[in-house]
């Protein structure tokens, strides 16, 4: 999956997850160590409750690594 100024929707199940925070991960919105050498750690996020979530791909959104619909406002 490519990075987008748009939300991923993805299924996710139960157990903590490592989205991609740098934007260079080749398996995006999940982390793959792309980052190493940055100043970018993924967001490590416990998913609760198994279901559909929105990752943000603008990397705009005030509530990361979750889609807030900021990218709406973008031109
Ligand atoms: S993709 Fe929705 S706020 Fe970034």
């Amino acid at each position: 999956m490519q990075r987008e100024n748009r939300p991923a929707i993805i299924t996710e199940d139960t157990g903590v997850k490592y989205y991609c925070a740098c934007g260079n991960s080749g398996n995006w919105p999940y982390c793959d160590g792309s980052h190493a050498g940055s100043s970018f750690s993924p967001f490590k996020v416990e998913i609760e409750k198994s279901g559909n979530v929105a990752i943000c791909g603008c990397g705009k959104s005030a509530k990361l690594p979750f889609c807030d619909g900021t990218h709406n406002t973008l031109q």
